[in-house]
């Protein structure tokens, strides 16, 4: 009920041609956000309506996420004067979720710097390219299991038997969860993954609610499994700091950070790997050319990122008045900042709506956000990318797509749910 109330008004304001929540709530946008992005370029740098302001400029998204003038602190009433502080009022909260404060996402400096400081090692550069040979390990192991499934007919899904498993294996070996529960994550994962839309139908939004609260207690129960068999994972660390250093983390803030890191690990780096699949099966001349020259996959790869970005949205609230690019922003005002559009804005990627793996500057690219909350696990996700893309390709030189792919329902999150193909000889 609580979230019917921001419903409604998204809605009725939509009706009235409001083009930031016509992008909330427009079912066409799941299919195809890219031609709502261009309607809203075509009518300026930053869109002002009622509830927000919206914007698909390059330079105005970056200087949004970067900017101290902006927070993410939505629940804070006092910033939030006009419409969107009445709705807050009244209740209409974004859904339960990896996003909601105390998530590192929905959390602003000092207590943001201060858990941040407790994972930034791990997914450090380093740290990550030390994963590399055992999520390579993974990949080919996961292709011998495809194949196995896919049988005489050699005909399989790549979303569900390779995309998602691919991440989900690499993070809960990391986070030290054992790794049999992967398919009960990802279940719970696809029911989790709405809670950063808005909008939802009250039977998507109960799923929602009812797959994070299955999470929420298999992971405290996970906790306590560790007190009693520590480990060398980042949980075990994690709940180690919160029992030893009092002042360190709150049991949410916990309870909040591992949920984000699994689901962050797993629901978002399926898209880059679907997403990059799907649109190397349609563009079989830049498929050609990264067979020709491996040394273009990491390009190959901020290029998907670039082109059909997984996660396509987010937003923040301006704590005090003022100015981004000349535009004046009211304090509590919320701008909307359309990554996936910013990603295709000529002013920085010429040709925007052409699929180049060998584009100059694709790294251009806002996917990973900007600022203080900039992916945490942005090098795990483009290695991860880049294994799992390469091994796919080397190991199926004539992967075909064999009957039309289907989306996610997802608005922030854009991939596909199933993905099917014909693996061809394996080489
Ligand atoms: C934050 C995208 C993979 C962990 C973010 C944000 C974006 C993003 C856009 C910032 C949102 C904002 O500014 O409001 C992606 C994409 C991924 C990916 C496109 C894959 C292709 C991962 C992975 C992890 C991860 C594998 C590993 C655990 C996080 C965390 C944050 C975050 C913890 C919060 C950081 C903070 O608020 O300080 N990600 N992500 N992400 N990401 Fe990722």
């Amino acid at each position: 009920l609580r979230h019917g109330a921001m419903r409604r008004e998204v809605t009725r304001q939509a009706a009235k041609g409001d083009l930031g929540a016509h992008m909330i709530i427009n079912p066409d946008a799941v299919r195809d956000p890219y031609p709502a992005y261009e309607q809203i370029r075509g009518q300026g740098r930053m869109v002002r309506s009622a509830l927000t302001w919206t914007t698909v400029d390059h330079e105005i998204t970056t200087e949004v996420l970067r900017s101290p003038d902006f927070c993410v602190g939505l629940r804070m009433p006092e910033n939030a004067p006009g419409l969107l502080r009445a709705l807050l009022a009244a209740g209409g909260t974004w859904p339960l979720g990896p996003a909601e404060p105390p998530s590192l996402l929905s959390i602003d400096p000092p207590d943001h710097n201060r858990i941040r400081k407790l994972v930034t090692r791990s997914f450090s550069a380093k740290a990550i390219s030390s994963l590399r040979g055992r999520t390579e390990e993974i990949a080919a192991q996961l292709l011998a299991d495809l194949e196995t499934r896919a049988g005489a007919d050699r005909r399989t899904d790549v979303i569900s038997g390779y995309a998602s498993l691919l991440p989900a294996t690499v993070i809960t070996e990391m986070l030290g969860a054992p790794v049999e529960m992967r398919e009960k994550f990802l279940e719970w994962g696809e029911g989790g993954a709405y809670s950063l839309d808005m909008g939802l139908d009250y039977a998507t939004f109960r799923r929602s609610e009812r797959d994070i609260d299955a999470l929420t207690d298999w992971m405290a129960g996970h906790f306590e499994r560790l007190r009693r068999e520590p480990n060398d994972s980042i949980l075990s660390s994690l709940v180690a700091a919160y029992d030893q250093e009092e002042g360190r983390l709150t049991h949410d803030e916990l309870l909040s950070l591992a949920m984000l890191l699994l689901a962050a690990g797993f629901e978002t780096t399926v898209n880059l790997i679907g997403n990059g699949t799907r649109l190397l099966l349609t563009h079989p001349d830049e498929l050609a050319r990264l067979q020709a020259d491996p040394a273009l996959w990491p390009n190959a790869v901020d290029e998907v990122l670039r082109y059909d970005s997984p996660v396509q949205r987010t937003g923040r609230v301006a704590a005090r008045d003022t100015e981004v690019c000349g535009f004046p922003v009211k304090r509590g005002a919320l701008v909307l900042t359309h990554l996936g559009g910013a990603n295709r804005d000529p002013d920085v990627f010429p040709d925007p709506a052409r699929f180049d793996v060998g584009r100059a500057g694709a790294d251009r690219h806002v996917a990973f956000s900007q600022g203080i909350h900039y992916c945490l696990g942005a090098a795990l996700a483009k290695m991860e990318g880049e294994v799992g893309l390469r091994a796919l390709f080397d190991r199926y030189p004539d992967l075909r797509a064999d009957g039309p792919a289907e989306l996610r329902g997802t608005r922030v999150l854009r991939g596909y749910r199933t993905l099917p193909v014909r693996l061809g000889d394996a080489r």
